[in-house]
C-alpha cells in the first residue's frame, strides 16, 4: 500500500470510529431503511458512510437520533432564514385552520406575486411552481414557445435541477432522458465571452434561452468582467431569452442577483429558500413571456398543476420575504464575510494553499495553487484531483464529528439569521482543526497544496 493510501486508510478508521460510537441509533436506522427505500435514504449518498437520522431542526442547529447537536452551515443551500423561523412557522399555524388547499384564487398570492415585483426589477408578472426543477421545466417551456425556437444554451457544470434539458450536461446524460434532448442544448462557460458570444452568434436563429446563475454556484463564483451584461446585450440583439437561476443565491440581494449585478434577465426561476422551508416555487419575469402562462390565452403553455400556488405555501413563502429584509441580508453578508475570512486565515494557519470566493453569506472553499478560478469547470477539476477528493470527504466527516455539517459533497457554507459570531468562531476552530488533520495527508497526495 502507499503512504498517501495509509495515511487515508488510517484517517479514515479514526473518523469512523468517533462517527460509530456517536450514532448508534442513525447507524441501525440507515440500514433498515433499505427495506423500502431505494438505497436506504433520500438524502445523498456521498458521505462514504451511514448518514446522520434527523430527529428535529433549529434555527441553525440539527439534532439527530442520537441527541448530537450540529452547527448547519448548509441549510439545503437556501434556506438561510433559517428552520423553523418563529415568523414562518407563525404564519403557517395561522392558514392551518383556514384550508390546506382551496383550489380558489387566493389573495395571499396576488400579495405575493406583488411583493416578488416590487421586489426584483426585472419581474412584471409571477407564477407558482412547486420547486426548482418544475420552474425550470416551464420557464424553458416558456422560452421555447416565446421564441419559436428550440435550442437552450447552458453553462458548463451548471445545476438547474431535473427536468430533462435542464438536467442533462455532456458527458453526463442521464437514463430514462432520450439521448436526442442533447441535440436541443448548446455549452459554453463561465465568464467566457468570447466563447459564448461564438456559440450564440453561430446559432443565434435556433436559440430559445440561454440559462444561467448570476452567481455561479459551483465554486460560489462572481461573474467577472462584465459576463451578465455581456449575456444580456447578446441575448436581446438576437431576440433569445435570458433565464436566470435564483434558486440558491435569491439572497445575496434583497432584489436577486440581477439586482446585485445591475442586470435584467426576461425571467427568473426560484426554488428552495422562496418557501422559508416549505417545498416552493417560481417563474417570474417581464409580461411579453409571462403572458404564456395566462391559461386564458389560446396561445399558451401548459403550466399548471394541482396544488400549485397553495395557500399553506404561500403563506410560509410571504413571511419568509418579510424576513429576508434588506438589513437583514446585509447582516448575514457581513457574517459570511467574517467566515470567509476566518476561513482563509485557518488555511494559512495549517500551511495550506488555497482560497475562499464567494459573496456575502455564500462562500466556498478552494485547495488549490491557482490563485484565482473563474469557471466551475476548474472548480469541480480541482475538487476531483486524486487523493485530494477522498481527503476533502473525509474532513468533511471529521468536521461533522466536530459539530459542524456542511455540503456532504463541497465544501460550501452560507450564513444564516441565527447563526451567530460564536457559532462561526467555533465553526472556524473546527475548521483549522481538521485541516491540520489532513495536512500530512495532503502532503503525500498533492504537495502541491501544502506550504
Ligand atoms: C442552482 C439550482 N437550481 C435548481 C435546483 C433545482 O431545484 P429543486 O431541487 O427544487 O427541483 C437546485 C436544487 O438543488 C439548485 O441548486
Amino acid at each position: 500500500m502507499s503512504k498517501s493510501a495509509e495515511l487515508l486508510t488510517r484517517y479514515e478508521e479514526q473518523v469512523e470510529s468517533i462517527w460509530r460510537d456517536m450514532t448508534p441509533k442513525s447507524r441501525e436506522l440507515c440500514d433498515s431503511a433499505k427495506r423500502f427505500t431505494p438505497g436506504g435514504a433520500v438524502r445523498s449518498h456521498s458521505t462514504g458512510t451511514h448518514l446522520p437520522y434527523g430527529d428535529r431542526v433549529d434555527g441553525c442547529h440539527v439534532y439527530d437520533v442520537d441527541g448530537n447537536k450540529y452547527i448547519d452551515l448548509v441549510l439545503g443551500m437556501a434556506c438561510i432564514m433559517g428552520h423553523n423561523h418563529p415568523a414562518i412557522v407563525a404564519a403557517i399555524q395561522e392558514q392551518i385552520p383556514k384550508g390546506l388547499v382551496t383550489y380558489k384564487p387566493d389573495v395571499k398570492w396576488d400579495l405575493l406575486a406583488e411583493k416578488m415585483n416590487q421586489r426584483v426589477p426585472s419581474i412584471d408578472k409571477v407564477w407558482p411552481a412547486f420547486g426548482g426543477s418544475q420552474a425550470f421545466m416551464w420557464a424553458i417551456r416558456a422560452a421555447r414557445a416565446h421564441t419559436r425556437r428550440d435550442k437552450i444554451v447552458k453553462i458548463r457544470g451548471s445545476y438547474h435541477g431535473t427536468y430533462d434539458d435542464a438536467f442533462i450536461s455532456p458527458p453526463h446524460g442521464s437514463p430514462g432522458i432520450p439521448k436526442d434532448r442533447l441535440n436541443h442544448l448548446l455549452f459554453v462557460d463561465w465568464n467566457d465571452k468570447e466563447g459564448t458570444e461564438k456559440v450564440i452568434r453561430e446559432n443565434k436563429d435556433d436559440i430559445a434561452a440561454v440559462l444561467t446563475e448570476g452567481f455561479h454556484t459551483g465554486g460560489a463564483l462572481a461573474p467577472q468582467d462584465g459576463y451578465l451584461s455581456f449575456l444580456r446585450e447578446v441575448t436581446e440583439k438576437y431576440g433569445i431569452v435570458l433565464i436566470f437561476d435564483e434558486i440558491v443565491n435569491f439572497w445575496l440581494d434583497h432584489g436577486g442577483t440581477g439586482k446585485l449585478y445591475d442586470v435584467e434577465p426576461d425571467l427568473c426561476c426560484y426554488g428552495k429558500g422562496i418557501g422559508g422551508g416549505i417545498a416552493m416555487g417560481l417563474v417570474a419575469g417581464k409580461d411579453a413571456i409571462m403572458n404564456l402562462f395566462n391559461q386564458e390565452e389560446s396561445y399558451r403553455i401548459a403550466a399548471i398543476a394541482a396544488h400549485q400556488g397553495d395557500p399553506l405555501t404561500v403563506s410560509a413563502s410571504l413571511a419568509c420575504l418579510e424576513i429576508m429584509s434588506e438589513d437583514e441580508i446585509s447582516r448575514i453578508n457581513a457574517n459570511g464575510e467574517y467566515m470567509a475570512e476566518g476561513i482563509r486565515n485557518a488555511l494559512k494557519d495549517a500551511g495550506l494553499r488555497g482560497f475562499v470566493s464567494g459573496y456575502g453569506n455564500h462562500q466556498a472553499l478552494h485547495l488549490t495553487d491557482q490563485t484565482d478560478v473563474d469557471d466551475p469547470v476548474t472548480y469541480f477539476t480541482n475538487t476531483n484531483t486524486p487523493g485530494l477528493k477522498e481527503a476533502m470527504s473525509l474532513f468533511r466527516r471529521s468536521l461533522i464529528n466536530k459539530g459542524v455539517m456542511t455540503l456532504e459533497n463541497l465544501m460550501h457554507v452560507r450564513a444564516s439569521i441565527p447563526l451567530t459570531k460564536e457559532e462561526i468562531d467555533f465553526s472556524i476552530g473546527a475548521i483549522k482543526e481538521t485541516f491540520l488533520e489532513i495536512r500530512p495527508i495532503l502532503a503525500e497526495t498533492t504537495p502541491h497544496l501544502v506550504v
